[in-house]
């Protein structure tokens, strides 16, 4: 019979601006249908940062982060898929499974899912703060911790060769880069594309349009060294943000890209997107922007001109299935994903790890977790 756990976590309470306290709750054992991950790399990632700034509102105490993978250590009864050893790479939309988005394959469209309100499928979360009061996993996940509970579901075994920081960021930014191009944009070799914002996940895109075979691929930041970063993910030319932003893309794509994608999260370039596209272009905006915010668009010309806006969430991926694919492009060469990672930092670094992406020097930090199994396995080898 398995028991509750101490797990040291990355709790945001709200009480100190955007801090975050590395504190010891209490973790309850796996339920039925569910498995306990000893999270190996958590990675740092935007939609962590919007909570701490006070962009979007979630239930607090939150254990913070939603981008991981580990290894299973224990399962709950009636777990079939998974087994203890299992390396898993953790999924933050966990929808019900059985609506007609989720059997239809759009499980990222299911408006049945709890995860978005920090809670496990039935309604509860596995949690206990300091004081015994329910702590919230934020999008169920709560990946900054040394152990989580997660539905088998959002566990998705991946071969085993891959790395566990590589790994964790399949679970967020890289598989929403690859899906946004994959699954959303259908982007077929030989098209011209444009990415605004050469972070975590804009750098995923561009990978991802380099195995798709698009060309042009043309990065656009506001930063010099992530647009030498978006070069070595595959971008084939570069453009420092400037007022002539779409007169430069234009001169660079014969007239307009098939297909832009917005990766920060910006209503200013986001609105910008169709101006980047050719007639019968796709624009899609992978950011995601502070809520309540809008987007003006020019009605006439996006119907004149036969654009098409497409909404990517979570790179409207299908988990099970496209984790392994991603894992595999991975381990093929064709998908490199090292070069994404620019800092690995211990769970009591986490505040730093933030304070950096704010300042725009980190492309994607990686909170990595140091087991005994680990150094016990490096000293055996
Ligand atoms: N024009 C061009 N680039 C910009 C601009 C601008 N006006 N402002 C910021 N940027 C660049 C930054 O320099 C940085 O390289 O956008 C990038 C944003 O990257 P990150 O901060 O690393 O964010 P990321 O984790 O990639 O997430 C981006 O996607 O999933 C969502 O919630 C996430 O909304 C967030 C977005
Ligand atoms: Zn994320």
């Amino acid at each position: 019979m398995t028991e509750a756990i101490e797990v040291r976590a990355a709790v945001y309470r709200g009480d100190d601006g955007d801090r975050l306290t590395v504190d010891t709750l209490t973790l309850a054992p796996p339920q039925h249908g569910e498995v306990r991950v000893s999270v190996r790399a958590a990675g740092v990632c935007g939609s962590d940062r919007h909570v701490l700034d006070g962009e979007w509102q979630v239930p607090l105490p939150a254990v913070m982060g939603h981008e991981a993978a580990g290894v299973v250590d224990a399962v709950g009864a009636g777990v079939r898929g998974l087994t203890v050893g299992d390396h898993v790479v953790i999924a933050w939309h966990q929808a019900c499974q059985r609506c007609g988005e989720c059997t239809g394959g759009k499980p990222w469209a299911c408006t049945r899912a709890k995860s978005n309100d920090s809670l496990l499928p039935d309604g509860t979360t596995r949690w206990s703060d300091v004081d015994g009061s329910t702590a919230y996993p934020y999008l169920a996940t709560g990946a900054m911790a040394e152990s989580i509970v997660v539905p088998e579901f959002a566990a998705i075994k991946i071969d085993e060769r891959v790395p566990f920081d590589v790994a964790s960021l399949i679970g967020c930014s890289v598989g929403t880069g690859y899906g946004a191009v994959a699954n959303n944009a259908r982007v077929v070799a030989g098209e011209s594309a444009v990415v605004v914002g050469a972070g975590g996940v804009g750098l995923s895109i561009i990978s991802a349009l380099r195995l798709a075979g698009a060309n042009p691929i043309v990065a656009v930041d506001v930063s010099e060294a992530k647009l030498a970063e978006a070069v070595r993910a595959g971008a084939t030319h570069t453009v420092l943000s400037a007022p002539d932003l779409a007169d430069q893309v234009a001169t660079l794509t014969d007239g307009g890209a098939d297909v832009a994608f917005e990766a920060i999260g910006r209503v200013q370039t986001m609105q910008q997107l169709p101006g980047l596209i050719r007639p019968g272009g796709r624009a899609v905006f992978v950011g995601l922007p502070p809520e309540g915010q809008t987007v003006e668009i020019d009605g006439l010309l996006l119907a004149y001109e036969g654009k098409t806006i497409i909404g990517s969430n979570y790179g409207g991926l299908v988990p099970a299935r496209d984790f392994p694919r991603v894992a595999g492009a991975y381990l093929s060469g064709a998908l490199p994903l090292d070069e994404l990672i620019s800092a690995r930092v211990g769970l009591d670094e986490v505040n730093e790890a933030f304070d950096a992406m704010r300042r725009g020097e980190r492309t994607r930090s990686v909170i990595v977790f140091d087991t005994g199994a680990d150094a016990a396995a490096s000293a055996a080898a």
